[in-house]
């Protein structure tokens, strides 16, 4: 397999003692092993539950979405990528609730269904291991801009991802794009409509989509003023 290049962040400050207990033993346990090459995902056994669709979100920041999205559709499994380690110790830290100060354990909060997976680095690892139109929902929320023109290519929203999420996406799937910043937005349409598998399903960018969990990057960014961009994309109708 081709080495792919990450560029973001992977460590930010110290991980206090509970939350690196909680990457020491509950982290292993929502960790999908990666099959042989050449080998798919066996999805009948990925998650603790038969979960009735299942939903990724690329670079989940700190997981506050993931986490609130698995707690409010019991029924779904979700898979969360991000390379962050200081992010993944967060999202287990909700994901465990008040279970945070027990030392050497694996639990979930009490309560909560087994139905998040993480995967602690570059989600594109993960694509070639995911069958055909795994998805129903994608969400890549607030995705780091690269402002600068030369580093364009490190855009998630780009030519290669597109033709992987086009086929991870079930035929009737959406992918959920946010963004505060204008000239992502119009980059993402830009080159959604160079791959041209896709269309834009919302009419109304500035209107949240229904039952929209705003992320903590975007209650941020709406306290200092700025203003969300919501994309919705389809794959075309092939009729
Ligand atoms: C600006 S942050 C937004 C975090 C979160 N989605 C939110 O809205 O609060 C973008 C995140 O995407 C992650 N990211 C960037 N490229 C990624 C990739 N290829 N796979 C997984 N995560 C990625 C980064 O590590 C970073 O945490």
């Amino acid at each position: 397999m081709k080495e792919l290049r990450f560029f973001g962040r992977r460590k930010g400050k110290a991980i206090k003692q509970s939350k690196q207990q909680l990457i020491d033993y509950l982290l292993p346990r929502l960790t999908p092993v990666l099959p042989k090459a050449g080998e798919q995902f066996d999805m009948t056994h990925f998650f603790g539950i038969q979960p009735q669709e299942i939903w990724l979100e690329v670079g989940f920041g700190g997981g506050e979405h993931v986490a609130e999205l698995a707690k409010k559709y019991p029924n779904i499994g979700i898979i969360g990528a991000e390379p962050f380690i200081n992010g993944v110790a967060s999202l287990l830290a909700h994901l465990n609730g008040s279970h945070e100060k027990a030392t050497t354990h694996t639990d979930l909060e009490e309560g909560r269904v087994d139905n998040v997976r993480i995967w602690p680095d570059d989600v594109r690892d993960m694509f070639p291991f995911f069958p055909d139109k795994l998805f129903k929902r994608i969400f890549v929320l607030y995705p780091d801009p690269w402002p600068k023109a030369r580093h364009a290519e490190r855009r998630f929203i780009n030519q290669a991802n597109l033709i992987h999420l086009n086929r991870l996406l079930a035929d009737d799937g959406q992918i959920f794009v946010a963004t505060d910043v204008a000239p992502y937005a119009e980059w993402a349409i830009e080159q959604v409509a160079l791959n041209g598998m896709f269309e834009q399903v919302n009419a109304d960018t500035a209107q949240p989509p229904i039952d929209w969990v705003p992320t903590r990057y975007e209650k941020k960014g709406i306290e200092a003023g700025r203003k969300p961009i919501y994309l919705v994309f389809a794959k075309k109708s092939m009729k």
